[in-house]
């Protein structure tokens, strides 16, 4: 069995992607199966914690005494993660947040005009909540950590992204069509805002769950 070194700790995580809804039948979404922040989830609970998973729009079974919450827009998810995040002592953010939602939703479904091009869709910016979560600090010494998949300039991206959303650990890792979504495998560089850099070669994301769980029991008081 896994130490319980995150016994007594709640920790929120979320996993999953978000659908940003265009009218009642379509929406804007992303390929994130969650298969990542419930590999997280599992981990947590092994290790003791006390866990939400706030899943937006994931086809996979609750994992065994976790709580799992429920959301499916990206306001839904920010609503459900800063409640949960008021008493947590960590707040992993795996979960691929739309950066943009539709304008409108039209209550009716959008129909095609004869011999007329389609209109464009208008976007509006979604709240950035690792970057909230991360600048409320619902706790002191609370652990922020967040995802960030990049398709190139891997690393100095990810520096760029971690000095701006203020977390402790940012996850990198590299995507692509073939790469990561909906796959069982993961491979990243954790890096800390203190300066560390932590590769985590390619293996089940289970593994890099672990490691996440590892980085974080480090940073808990
Ligand atoms: O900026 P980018 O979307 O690449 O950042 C990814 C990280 O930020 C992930 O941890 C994701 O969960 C989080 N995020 C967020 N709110 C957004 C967009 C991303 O919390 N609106």
């Amino acid at each position: 069995a896994a130490a319980p070194d995150l016994a007594g700790r709640h920790v929120v995580i979320s996993a999953g992607g978000t659908r940003e809804p265009l009218d009642p039948v379509r929406f804007l979404g992303n390929r994130s199966s969650g298969k990542q922040g419930y590999a997280l989830a599992r981990t947590a609970a092994a290790r003791g914690a006390r866990v939400t998973l706030v899943s937006a729009n994931t086809a996979l079974p609750d994992p065994a005494g976790v709580d799992v919450v429920r959301a499916g827009t990206a306001v839904e998810l920010r609503e459900a993660v800063l409640r949960a995040a008021a008493d947590a002592d960590a707040v992993v953010m795996a979960a691929a947040v739309a950066d943009f939602r539709p304008a409108e939703y039209a209550t009716g479904k959008i129909k095609k005009q004869e011999g007329r091009d389609p209109e464009p869709i208008a976007l509006v910016r979604n709240p950035d909540i690792l970057a909230e979560v991360a600048a409320g600090r619902a706790r002191p010494g609370q652990v922020v950590v967040g995802f960030a998949a990049e398709t190139d300039d891997v690393l100095a991206n990810g520096r760029a992204k971690l000095k701006r959303k203020g977390c402790d650990l940012l996850v990198v890792n590299e995507v692509g069509e073939r790469k990561t979504f909906g796959s069982e495998e993961n491979e990243a560089v954790v890096l800390g805002a203190d300066g560390t850099e932590t590769p985590v070669p390619y293996g089940p994301k289970e593994a890099l769950a672990e490691k996440v769980w590892d980085l974080v029991v480090a940073r808990l008081e």
